[in-house]
């Protein structure tokens, strides 16, 4: 039809798709954060330092680093009242449904009273988001437990901090296991950001209508919660229980090779990636260390997974479509011998990638953004007139 695929430069150019945040390069495996490769900041930074790599474009000195760790610490309460949006929950739903109410209800409390066409206002904003959502993710668990929720320390560093407010409880001393802060550590690192995903364009197709940024992290944590996007961690665990022993594996590859069969094989494959998602790699190095350090190197899931993978990278139907582990393939693994119930994935993949959701936010924000507008291959009726029309 004419005109149907009109170049629309009010909608490419928008910097709604623009940014300098992060590189992948689907066909070799390669993440890049601001040139860095995910391997070495995996490796050699920490989740707060890879936050302010994201937010500004370069690794912070000593002292930088130091006022943005204390910073995040000033912020980590939350308001008394947010307390009560928990109640208002059943005790057994979904944390991630409960994140996305409380997350969005933070406009109500921090928004109407912040300019955010002010470059130290949207900072704020952003030092509230990430030292904020452990806070609320922790409360979820909590919540569900029906214990008393724990306030943050700032003795602690982040993740130590997550933990805690997650396993302590006001009766007894709760020790943070160091080698299990690190993993978690590590895992922020790697869910912090990766380019325009479906979350991701969430949040900026929601921000470039000028909507606060705490409405756009929420509405990035509902569009994260599908199995296909951040709830896959989740459904790799519900199929490796399902699968249950590695005598079904086989049957499994097969329903997922099955075109008439809705399965996949969860934590396979990947918009982008059409070789190994680079994270997977250091996730399953994590998994291994982890374990080890809980002596469950001999853990029946780990196995199932193992030879699942195996199976899998040595079939000519994966092999032929570039279907390799993602992120989510071992993460799931790792949180569950961390002691995270399996409903709780997704909210951690959604605390760590606030700050990339944030990140990209406020590039958008910072620039003479217009606001998006996807257009559509239109394949409906051509016009026609009313029966009988007079
Ligand atoms: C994340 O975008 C991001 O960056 C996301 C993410 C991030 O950090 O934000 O990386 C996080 O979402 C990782 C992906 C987590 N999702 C899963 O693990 C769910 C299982 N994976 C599939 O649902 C699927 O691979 C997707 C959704 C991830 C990608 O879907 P696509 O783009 O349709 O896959 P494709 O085009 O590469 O598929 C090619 C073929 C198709 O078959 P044919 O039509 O060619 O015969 O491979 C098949 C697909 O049906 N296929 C699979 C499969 N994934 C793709 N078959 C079996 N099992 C799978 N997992």
């Amino acid at each position: 039809q004419e005109g149907l695929f009109t170049y629309d430069p009010g909608f490419v150019s928008t910097s709604a798709c623009e940014s300098k945040i992060t590189y992948i390069d689907g066909a070799n495996g390669v993440l890049l954060h601001r040139g860095y490769p995910i391997e070495q900041l995996a490796e050699n930074s920490d989740y707060l330092e890879v936050a302010y790599l994201l937010l500004h474009g370069e690794l912070p000195n000593e002292a930088e680093g130091q006022r943005f760790r204390d910073t995040v610490k000033n912020h980590t309460m939350i308001h008394e009242q947010m307390r009560h949006f928990f109640n208002g929950f059943r005790r057994d739903a979904h944390p991630m449904a409960i994140m996305c109410g409380v997350v969005g209800a933070l406009s109500a409390f921090y928004h109407d009273t912040m300019d955010m066409t002010d470059e130290k206002e949207r900072e704020v904003a952003g030092f509230r988001l990430l030292a904020k959502m452990p806070t609320l993710g922790a409360m979820c668990h909590k919540y569900s437990l029906g214990q008393p929720f724990m306030y943050p320390r700032n003795d602690l560093n982040y993740a130590e901090n997550f933990l805690y407010m997650m396993f302590a409880n006001p009766c007894e001393e709760y020790e943070v296991n160091p080698v299990l802060a690190k993993a978690m550590d590590r895992i922020f690192i790697l869910h912090a950001d990766h380019e325009q995903n479906a979350s991701t364009s969430t949040v900026r197709l929601a921000g470039s209508t000028g909507a606060n940024p705490f409405a756009c992290i929420a509405s990035g944590i509902a569009a994260l919660w599908g199995p296909a996007h951040g709830g896959a961690n989740e459904a790799v665990l519900a199929m490796l229980e399902e699968i249950g022993d590695e005598s079904r594996i086989e049957e499994f590859v097969a329903r997922a090779k099955d075109k008439d069969d809705p399965f996949r094989l969860m934590g396979f494959g990947h918009r982008v990636y059409k070789n190994f998602d680079p994270r997977a790699k250091v996730m399953r190095e994590t998994c291994h260390e982890v374990l080890k350090e809980l002596g469950l190197e001999n853990d029946p899931m780990l196995k199932m997974a193992q030879k699942l993978e195996k199976i899998a990278l040595e079939d000519e139907y994966f092999i032929e479509r570039k279907l390799y582990p993602n992120v989510d393939f071992y993460s799931g693994i790792i949180l569950k011998a961390i002691g995270i119930p399996v409903s709780m994935f997704t909210v951690i993949f959604a605390m760590a990638r606030t700050i990339g959701w944030f990140a990209h936010w406020n590039e958008m924000v910072s620039t003479n953004y217009r606001i998006g507008r996807p257009r559509q291959l239109y394949t409906g009726y051509t016009q026609r007139d009313y029966p009988g029309k007079k």
